[in-house]
């Protein structure tokens, strides 16, 4: 039988809503989808694209990936570029799509870094798996403190003024970085878009400075594991399900180990206050970090689009009352 073509749900744009990143002229969708995992070619591709689909069905237009999502690295951006071609040929435009250069990608020292060499090579190889002439945005992944700034800020503005790249961004930078980074960016008349930083519940680290540097300079920010992998959710409250990340012996970031006493409580008690709010655990988690403006969007991951929905839905509710902000506060302790 001959697959129908793909059509967008019509209302797509009445689900959700778009928060303007900083001073720019970018909305993002209050909820982005990242492809770091569940895109890879160890992953059911059926499963990938009907993600993505119902992302984009749900108003999610931002996707953001990175030159080494996978495994192996790269094929998630092989994997997104396959979705692409088969389903979004017609919708390009309505389409905000993200890479990255940092971490480790090809062995010798030009796969790593932040030098131009590395940016820009790698830009071109995303461009290429993805089949797409530019990004809506790249980032520089991380900060390399052997490659001086400037440098690294330089192939950003080039990657724009070529075309390649339409706006530029950093992730994983210190508040100090960042605020040079927006002054190297400015000056090369390239302005900084977005910090990609971890934000969550359990990671409270842009409190530190981060997020009153971009509030400064009026700059967005995208926060990405914000439900702590999944630890921010209902999943592991009656134990570790087979399937989910924390049970994937291969999963480098969240393991069994991650999922203490103390922690396993935490969840427990947020899950019942999320209750009360009448959200799952997720959306609450969620609500959370968008109940502030310079968060302009939170960058999920899913393995289902059961759970994709479940996330959107924390939209419907951004509000918190005091009480309930310190009662969270006080599990969090
Ligand atoms: N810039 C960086 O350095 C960097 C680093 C990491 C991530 N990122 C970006 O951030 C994106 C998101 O990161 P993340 O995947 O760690 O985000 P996350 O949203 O904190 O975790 C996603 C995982 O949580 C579980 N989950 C999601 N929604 C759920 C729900 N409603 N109910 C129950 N479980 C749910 C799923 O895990 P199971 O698989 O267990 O079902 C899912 O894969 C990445 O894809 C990437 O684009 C960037």
């Amino acid at each position: 039988m001959i697959k129908p073509k793909y059509l967008p749900a019509a209302d797509r744009y009445e689900k959700i809503p778009y928060r303007r990143c900083g001073n720019s002229g970018v909305l993002l969708p209050a909820v982005s989808l990242g492809l770091w995992h569940n895109f890879g070619n160890t992953d059911n591709f059926e499963n990938s694209t009907d993600i993505v689909l119902t992302a984009f069905d749900n108003g999610i237009t931002h996707f953001d990936l990175a030159n080494n999502y996978g495994p192996p690295y790269g094929s998630a951006e092989e994997n997104f570029g396959r979705i692409l071609k088969h389903n979004f040929k017609p919708y390009r435009d309505e389409l905000l799509i993200s890479s990255k250069a940092g971490y480790d990608m090809w062995p010798g020292p030009y796969g790593i870094g932040g030098s131009r060499k590395y940016l820009i090579s790698s830009c071109e190889q995303s461009l290429k798996r993805m089949g797409i002439e530019y990004v809506d945005i790249f980032y520089s992944h991380r900060m390399d403190n052997e490659t001086p700034l400037e440098e690294t800020m330089m192939a950003l503005d080039q990657l724009v003024r070529q075309g390649k790249a339409l706006y530029a961004g950093v992730s994983n930078y210190s508040p100090e970085k960042t605020e040079q980074a927006i002054k190297i960016l400015d000056s090369l008349g390239t302005p900084f878009l977005i910090h990609q930083t971890k934000y969550s519940m359990f990671v409270r680290t842009p409190e530190d400075g981060l997020l009153n540097t971009l509030k400064k300079h009026n700059k967005g920010a995208i926060v990405f594991s914000p439900l702590a992998q999944g630890l921010l959710t209902d999943k592991y409250i009656n134990g570790i399900p087979e399937g989910s990340r924390a049970a994937n012996k291969n999963s480098r970031f969240l393991n069994k180990e991650n999922i203490t006493e103390d922690i396993l409580l935490k969840i427990k008690k947020l899950n019942i206050v999320a209750q009360k709010r009448n959200q799952s655990l997720a959306q609450m988690a969620l609500s959370w970090l968008l109940r502030n403006d310079t968060v302009t969007s939170v960058l999920i991951g899913a393995s289902s689009s059961e759970q994709l929905l479940n996330s959107i839905g924390a939209v419907n509710n951004i509000e918190f009352s005091e009480t309930e902000l310190t009662e969270i506060e006080t599990i969090l302790k």
